[in-house]
């Protein structure tokens, strides 16, 4: 540590392990101008972790700021890390059991990792972040925890289904739908975990407890701490033996920091650019590449692909859990509620290039993004656009379903730019108002 030191003089950052154990301590002094190896001798240097690297590697990229609350968290997930590691040899000296005579389930259980905390905290951008880094490869899943119900709910649906016409013995439906699971993931990454709905309650103890006794390793960001998960809900009392089964099963941490990134990045700052009388759209496009570059970072991220269904949408850029398109790519497109859904539950911000003015000759392309603009407000995510107009002078159709709809896409666009729907999580919108598009027909 003392020849890394001396070679790169800049910061000096303390991961601890908040949890039970908290053994890990790792010290780090960087300094990435000089070093682009950085990430890889970081993660010699401390104890291997290659999630204490990259965030390091970030903080002296000057991507992220240092943040004492996160640095807690990085030393739990750090710590998980190398307790992944070490069931990995563990697993391997038990495929020669033959030779060392080790059972599968003498294999120590690892327990996961339950991240709460206030919004734009950094909760997805670490668990991210310990996605790529940890050691396994294949048996892996990240998922928005109300996406993974749906395929918990439709796998439950068939397997009962199979069970009704023979093809299956019957029995619990959980049961095997929670051995398929294991058999495509052990390492379950949840974002935005949160209990509203009494189906999913119903199951969830009996699915995780079956997933726990599997071996199945699980890490959960959250808003909520375990204790006010599904509060007020139908039916609590039957719910509680999960909240303990949770405490028991994975290291609850409270993420500390004190500050807001997203509301830091956008609270108060322009986030609907029409060019002023003295702005050409070649000044918006400059001011559209700062905010981009203030959510992505300095490299300005990468192009991506997110899936949805059998359709795979290409993201032009997406950087620090945002996405930057033009309109042409979101709304010139056949795309529908579905695939926005996935949009809005993958990315916090989209940035949105060159919104025109409609009419009714390009009502497909409006009706797409009054869609578009319902799923994201539903889901909290924040909007940055440019456009040659406010949004209300942006239809000049007068007739048909899309003149009507249009008034709620303007009252949201406006509500959106508020700060208060800045500060509202990701994933959760707090409108049960009329977002329904499925009136809205492609013509
Ligand atoms: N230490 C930091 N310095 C600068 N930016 C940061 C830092 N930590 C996180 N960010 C950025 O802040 C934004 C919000 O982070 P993130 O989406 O991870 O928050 P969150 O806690 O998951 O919020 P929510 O509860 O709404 O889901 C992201 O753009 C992220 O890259
Ligand atoms: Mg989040």
């Amino acid at each position: 540590m003392a020849r890394l030191a001396q070679r790169l003089p800049f910061a000096t950052v303390v991961f601890r392990n908040p949890c039970r154990n908290g053994r890990l301590t790792i010290s780090v002094r960087c300094n990435i101008a000089g070093c682009p190896n950085m990430a890889e001798m970081v993660a010699a240097e401390a104890g291997g972790s290659v999630l204490a690297a990259r965030y390091v590697a970030r903080m002296a990229a000057g991507d992220i700021t240092p943040d004492a609350g996160q640095a807690r968290v990085v030393g739990a997930l750090a710590s998980l890390e190398q307790r992944i590691a070490s069931r990995r040899l563990a697993r391997k000296s038990s495929a020669l059991g033959w030779l060392f005579a080790r059972r599968e389930d003498s294999i120590p259980r690892v327990r996961g990792l339950y991240i709460h905390g206030a919004v734009g905290r950094g909760k997805t951008m670490l668990v991210d972040l310990f996605y790529e880094s940890v050691a396994v490869r294949k048996r892996k899943r990240r998922a928005h925890f109300h996406e993974f119900m749906a395929d918990v709910h439709a796998r439950i649906f068939q397997v009962r289904k199979d069970m009704k016409e023979g093809r299956l013995k019957d029995g619990d439906p959980i049961a095997p739908v929670a051995a398929a699971l294991y058999e495509e993931a052990w390492l379950l990454c949840f974002d935005e975990f949160h209990v509203t709905d009494i189906a999913d309650a119903m199951i969830l103890g009996r699915l995780f407890e079956k997933l726990f006794d599997l071996g199945v390793v699980i890490v959960a960001t959250s808003n909520v701490a375990p204790d006010d998960l599904y509060k007020g809900g139908l039916n609590r009392a039957l719910f509680l033996p999960f909240i303990a089964m949770i405490e028991q099963h994975m290291e609850v941490v409270r993420i500390e920091s004190p500050t807001d990134y997203r509301m830091e990045k956008l609270g108060g700052a322009r986030t609907w650019y029409v060019p002023a009388a003295h702005e050409t759209m070649a000044d918006i496009d400059r001011e559209m590449d700062k905010v981009w570059h203030r959510i992505a970072g300095i490299d300005g991220g990468a192009p991506a692909r997110v899936t949805s269904g059998a359709r795979t949408i290409p993201v032009p850029r997406a950087g620090g859990g945002g996405a930057r398109f033009t309109f042409a790519d979101l709304c010139g497109v056949p795309l529908g509620a579905t695939d926005y859904l996935r949009l809005a539950r993958t990315y916090h911000t989209l940035v949105i290039d060159h919104i025109p003015q409609l009419d009714q000759d390009t009502r497909n392309e409006a009706k797409r993004f009054i869609t578009l603009i319902d799923e994201l407000y539903e889901k909290g995510v924040k909007v940055v656009a440019s456009a040659p107009a406010e949004p209300e002078q942006l239809y000049l159709g007068t007739e048909g379903a899309e003149a009507f709809e249009w008034a709620r896409t303007v009252s949201r666009l406006h509500e959106m730019r508020s700060d208060d729907y800045i500060a509202r999580p990701h994933g959760r919108g707090d409108s049960h108002a009329s977002g329904n598009t499925t009136g809205l027909v492609e013509t």
